[in-house]
């Protein structure tokens, strides 16, 4: 284990009093030199791990009734500046976003996530090339051969990949490949389909030739333990490391729900990628709850989701090369839950107005325990 960890006190997981008091810092205080700035994720964390959010925009947020969130609302940009290491587009990298016509890029929004991260001092994970959802419908409803449709991925990947060269460290290349059941996505994935398995080799070749300092990673939900999903991406990365194909990185997402289980072998699963000489992440963790008829959390509740970000955060510190640990987006209003799991959410570490829930405390915790940060008194002081 590379980190001695502290089993913290379950009294810090239900101190909503206190979260309510922590979260007083003025949103304005955009790295300043006082205590306000140590009073976060990322001055805890140190230089243990990148702690990372989602970038809140497109996807569901174009139907909802606020504006774009990262151009739009100054106190979630300052706390996207302030709390985190690194920063992942949540939509705005995707197929449809950023490729909305044949013969058109559009990189205005990406630009704008790779300044923003630039300016802070951030690392930025790049989400996705080559996935099955979110493609724009000139590529799934067009007539193309085979050898366009090559032709059309191999550029996607080249001039998305070389224009953020040095820019963004680590790109999702090959996201949800894999169903459930272990099989590859054979019908769903335009490019599995329609070209055969072997593209997925081809997506990693071509973005390495693109930037080769970025590391490539698989990317998939389903795949905290070991189950026949996770066992389905141990045995392809073990045939392309074989086959010379440069493959870095091995990601779980970590969208759980405390309706079930934790993935309780979620370390013992990243350390068997870990051990083919992979880098391994949490790339988009948020932890849902059933909130029946706009129910708010229970305390239980809320206790149960911060040992579960508690617990994701601990698999990840307890891997050699887990080096970056990514939230799903916040405050809970910008999440996607709702929208996808109607009756369920309040899945991420801030409430609606940026106060912090006992899972943001419990994450704070955790890395200042790691980082030799705890008990500092800039932390919550
Ligand atoms: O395409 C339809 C469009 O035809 C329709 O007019 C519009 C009306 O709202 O909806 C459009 O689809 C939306 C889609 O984004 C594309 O814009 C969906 O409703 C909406 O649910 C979707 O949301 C995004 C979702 O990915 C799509 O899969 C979320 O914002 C985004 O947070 C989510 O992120 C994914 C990761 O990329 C991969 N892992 C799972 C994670 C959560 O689903």
């Amino acid at each position: 284990m590379r980190r001695a960890l502290a089993v913290l006190a379950s009294a810090a997981l239900i101190a909503t009093a206190g979260a309510a008091s922590a979260a007083a810092a003025p949103p304005s205080d955009h790295r300043p030199p006082g205590l306000a700035k140590k009073d976060t994720l990322a001055w805890a964390a140190g230089d243990v791990l990148k702690i990372g959010s989602a970038v809140a925009g497109g996807g569901h947020h174009l139907s909802q009734d606020y504006p774009d969130p990262f151009t739009g609302d100054a106190a979630y940009r300052d706390l996207l500046g302030r709390e985190f290491t690194s920063l992942s587009a949540e939509n705005q990298m995707k197929w449809d976003a950023i490729h909305p016509a044949p013969d058109t890029y559009d990189f205005a929004a990406p630009d704008a996530i790779a300044a923003f991260a630039r300016a802070n001092g951030q690392d930025v994970r790049g989400h996705t090339l080559l996935w099955h959802n979110q493609n724009p419908s000139w590529l799934t409803e067009g007539d193309h051969t085979p050898d366009e449709l090559r032709a059309i991925l191999r550029d996607h990947i080249q001039t998305v990949v070389g224009r953020y060269a040095g820019t963004i460290q680590q790109w999702d290349v090959a996201n949800e490949v894999f169903d459930d059941s272990g099989n590859l996505r054979t019908q769903d994935n335009i490019w599995i389909r329609e070209l055969g398995p072997g593209i997925i080799a081809d997506a990693f070749r071509w973005a390495h030739e693109a930037d080769p300092d970025a590391l490539l990673f698989f990317n998939d939900y389903n795949v905290e333990g070991v189950n026949a999903k996770s066992d389905a991406y141990y045995a392809l990365v073990q045939d392309l490391l074989a086959d010379g194909v440069p493959v870095h990185g091995f990601a779980a997402q970590g969208h759980l729900s405390i309706r079930y289980g934790f993935p309780g072998d979620l370390a013992q699963n990243l350390q068997r990628f870990a051990d083919l000489g992979l880098a391994t992440a949490l790339t988009e963790v948020d932890v849902r709850m059933d909130l029946p008829d706009g129910a708010t959390p229970t305390e239980a509740q809320l206790t149960q989701q911060a040992d579960y970000y508690q617990r994701m955060l601990e698999g990840c510190l307890a891997v050699d090369g887990c080096d970056s640990f990514t939230v799903w987006g916040l405050p809970d209003t910008y999440s996607w839950v709702p929208h996808t799991f109607p009756g369920e959410g309040a899945a991420t570490v801030l409430w609606e107005d940026l106060t912090r829930k006992p899972a943001y405390l419990a994450l704070q915790d955790t890395l200042a325990e790691a980082s030799g940060r705890a008990g500092h008194p800039a932390l919550r002081g």
